[in-house]
């Protein structure tokens, strides 16, 4: 009977926004701002994650993503490494399975996937014993780009219930996107879909969210939240030339009121979907983001890796979080 063990608790993943309660969305957006406060000190490591291990694997091009991924994990003093798709064993026809195999031979206890392929993160966190997350897996889910929007829409606006975002452009391609519509749902926010029939796909209103072709709408939200045009993912026309595009659904000046802010994922094309004299305004949130982005993927890794409690504590300066440490 000695060998006999209590059996272990789930792995935790972060594969979908779906994956979330709203509950796990306040501790995770309030853990980010517990650690932010901790960053304002000089050192601005923490122990939390000593001895874990993550590994960021991406098959796609990332700026914002990965380098967040990679601070946040050596800012709470876990071991990472991070392998792009180009220049790895990948070039040579090594498939996901396999690469995914060899990496969690080393034992890593977080693997964060961005993949062109849906489905991609699920596969991963089949094969392997690691927690994953998803940065991105084609046209599905980003479940931590939407958690970071949540984050930098909650400091500018001091809330989330009732607030109402446009979210302008290129829907179609965009699993920003739907992550941020389901994230809205879950905190009481409303989301308007606002682009050219081609650009935002019939349906949508079943995610929770309103749908219009006219830009005029975006007056009426708290938050413009404008998407990049994925020239990379389109193999046809969707627009009749990105002159009409920025002349209809381009955000400028002239079409952001007073008292809005403006957001966008990044990375921006300047003069296309967004004026550069909105891109560097005060109302843009952009580069606010990309800060949240830090501290959500920090609370994003210690959530992976521990069981909620109200005693926990990311920051690993109670002795009760010491705990953290060693489960
Ligand atoms: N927003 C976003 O995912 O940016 P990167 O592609 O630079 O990671």
């Amino acid at each position: 009977m000695s060998e006999l063990r209590p059996p272990a608790p789930p792995k935790r993943h972060l594969l979908s926004i779906r994956d979330l309660e709203r509950g796990d969305v306040e501790r995770i957006l309030d853990t980010a701002r517990s650690l932010a406060t901790s960053l304002d000190r000089e050192m601005k490591k923490l122990p939390t994650l000593r001895g874990r291990t993550v590994v960021n694997l991406f098959y796609e091009s990332s700026t914002r993503t990965l380098a967040s991924f990679e601070l946040a994990a050596k800012r709470l003093s876990a071991d990472t490494m991070s392998l792009r798709s180009v220049g790895s064993s990948v070039d040579k026809g090594e498939s996901l399975m396999d690469t995914a195999l060899t990496l969690a031979a080393y034992e890593p206890d977080v693997i964060v996937i961005r993949h062109p392929s849906i489905g991609a993160p699920q596969l991963v966190a089949r094969l392997t014993d690691a927690h994953v997350v998803n940065a991105g897996d084609g046209k599905h889910q980003h479940p931590t780009q939407a958690l970071l929007d949540l984050y930098a829409m909650r400091e500018a606006l001091g809330r989330l219930d009732g607030v109402r975002v446009a979210i302008v452009g290129d829907v179609l391609h965009s699993r920003v996107a739907r992550s941020l519509i389901q994230a809205l749902a879950l905190v009481g926010g409303e989301t308007v879909l606002v682009g050219p029939p081609t650009l935002v796909p019939r349906g949508m209103e079943a995610l929770g969210c309103e749908v219009s072709n006219d830009i005029d709408v975006i007056a009426d939200a708290d938050v413009v939240y404008v998407l990049r045009l994925q020239r990379e993912r389109m193999d046809e026309a969707f627009v009749p030339s990105l002159r009409e595009y920025t002349a209809l659904y381009g955000i400028t000046p002239a079409r952001v009121r007073a008292g809005q802010v403006v957001m966008h994922p990044g990375p921006m094309n300047r003069g296309v979907e967004i004026d550069p004299r909105v891109a560097d305004s005060e109302a843009a949130l952009v580069i606010d983001q990309v800060r949240a982005g830090l501290v959500v993927r920090m609370a994003v890794l210690y959530d992976v890796l521990t069981a909620p409690s109200p005693e926990s504590d990311p920051t690993g300066v109670t002795p009760q979080s010491m705990r953290v440490e060693v489960a």
